[in-house]
C-alpha cells in the first residue's frame, strides 16, 4: 500500500515512535521528527487542554523553524494521540485544538473514530486508529480512517493478544489503507519484517522509553534494560482492561502476583478506569512490551534512529543477497 502523500517524502525510515502515557512529550516528538520518523505524544500528557495547546504551538513553531534551516533534511510530521472514550472528558476540546493547530496526524484509541475523521480531514490531516482485532479494524475502515495500527501480542500499553503475522493479514483483508504494526519491534530488521508481512510502517513504543529525550525515570529505564520477555505480565489489574507491565514493578507496588495472569481480549466497555486513577497507577507500575529483552541501553533519539537505519539497510541487503 503506498504511503499517504504527507509521509511519502518526509520519512527516513518506515517508522512511527508511538505515543506513551507519562513518557512522551515535545522533546521526544521533536527529536524524532527531526530524524525523519514520526514523533508523537498523548494529549493527556498535559494536565489541561491549555497546556496541550502550548505543546501544539511549540511543535508547529519548532518544526517550521527546523524545516526552514534544514531544507535538505527529511523532517517527519508529528502525531497526537486522543483517547476517545467517555472516561476522558477532554477529548472533544482537545480535538478542536488539533483542528485549530492543524495537527498533521491524529492517533485515536478506543471509540468514535468517525467524528475525529471528519474533523481531521477538514484540514487535510490523517487519522490512524489502533485496534487489536479484525472486528475493530472493520469498524475503523468504515469510519474512513487513513491508517490502522495493528497492536499485536507482546506490545507495551494496552496490548492485544493476537499474533502479529495473523493480525496484519486479518486487517489487510478488510482495509486497503496504511497499516502500522506494533508489538515488540526493537531493531531495524523488525521494520523490514513488518513490511514483508504487508504492513507499511513499524510502530515502536517501548524502545523509545529508553531514549534520553523520554520523560521516564532512570529506574524505569534500568528496569527495561534488566527485564526479559517473560517478565511482561498482561493483566487488567492496573487499568481495568488488559495492559502489559513489568513483573518487577508490579511486585514493587505490592500486587499479588498469583492473581495477575488473567489476560484476555481487550474490552473497552464499562471497565476502563477513570483517567485520574490511570495516571496514579501508571506512575508507580511501569508498562513495557516484550521487546524489553532486546533493549540494553539508553541513547539519544538521533543515535537510535541511525542504528535502526543501519540495521534496516543491512537486513535488506542480506535478504536480497539470499533471495536473488
Ligand atoms: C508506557 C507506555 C504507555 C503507553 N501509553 C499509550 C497511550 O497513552 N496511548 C496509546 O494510544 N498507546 C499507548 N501505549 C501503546 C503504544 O502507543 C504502542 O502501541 C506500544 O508501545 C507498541 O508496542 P511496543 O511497546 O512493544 O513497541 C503505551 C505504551 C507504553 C509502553
Amino acid at each position: 500500500m503506498p504511503l499517504p502523500a504527507l509521509l511519502k517524502d518526509t520519512l527516513s525510515l518506515p517508522l512511527v515512535a508511538a505515543p506513551m502515557f507519562l513518557i512522551s512529550g515535545p522533546a521526544l516528538a521533536l527529536a524524532c521528527c527531526k530524524q525523519g520518523i514520526v514523533g508523537s505524544f498523548p494529549a493527556l500528557n498535559q494536565r489541561t487542554s491549555e497546556g496541550f495547546e502550548d505543546w501544539l504551538v511549540q511543535m508547529n513553531e519548532e518544526l517550521a523553524a527546523f524545516r526552514s534551516t534544514h531544507p535538505d533534511v527529511k523532517t517527519a510530521p508529528y502525531a497526537v494521540n486522543l483517547i476517545v472514550h467517555r472516561t476522558n472528558p477532554r477529548w472533544q476540546a482537545d480535538l478542536e485544538l488539533c483542528v485549530k493547530h492543524q495537527v498533521p496526524i491524529v492517533i485515536t484509541s478506543l471509540g468514535a473514530a468517525s467524528q475525529v475523521v471528519e474533523a481531521v480531514h477538514s484540514y487535510g490531516g490523517l487519522v490512524f486508529h489502533d485496534v487489536t482485532n479484525q472486528k475493530h479494524a472493520r469498524k475503523a475502515a468504515e469510519a474512513g480512517v487513513d491508517g490502522i495500527i495493528a497492536v499485536a501480542a507482546g506490545a507495551g500499553g494496552h496490548a492485544g493478544t493476537i499474533n502479529p503475522v495473523v493480525l496484519v493479514h486479518e486487517i489487510r483483508e478488510v482495509f486497503d489503507g496504511t497499516i502500522l504494526l506494533a508489538g515488540g519491534l526493537s531493531h531495524g530488521e523488525d521494520l523490514l519484517a513488518a513490511q514483508a508481512l504487508g504492513a507499511d510502517l513499524g510502530y515502536l513504543g517501548t524502545r523509545f522509553i529508553n531514549t534520553t529525550e523520554s520523560q521516564a525515570d532512570d529506574a524505569y529505564r534500568n528496569m527495561i534494560i534488566e527485564a526479559v520477555s517473560a517478565d511482561i505480565i498482561h493483566t487488567p489489574a492496573v487499568s481495568g482492561v488488559p495492559a502489559s507491565f513489568m513483573r518487577q514493578s508490579l511486585e514493587a507496588a505490592g500486587y499479588a502476583m498469583d492473581r495477575l495472569n488473567q489476560a484476555g481480549e481487550v474490552n473497552y466497555g464499562e471497565k476502563l478506569k477513570p483517567m485520574d486513577d490511570e495516571a496514579k497507577a501508571w506512575k508507580t507500575v511501569w508498562s513495557a512490551g516484550q521487546g524489553v529483552s532486546q533493549i540494553h541501553d539508553v541513547l539519544p533519539v538521533a543515535d537510535l534512529v541511525r542504528r535502526l537505519s543501519e540495521e534496516y539497510g543491512q537486513a535488506r541487503a542480506r535478504l536480497l543477497s539470499t533471495t536473488s
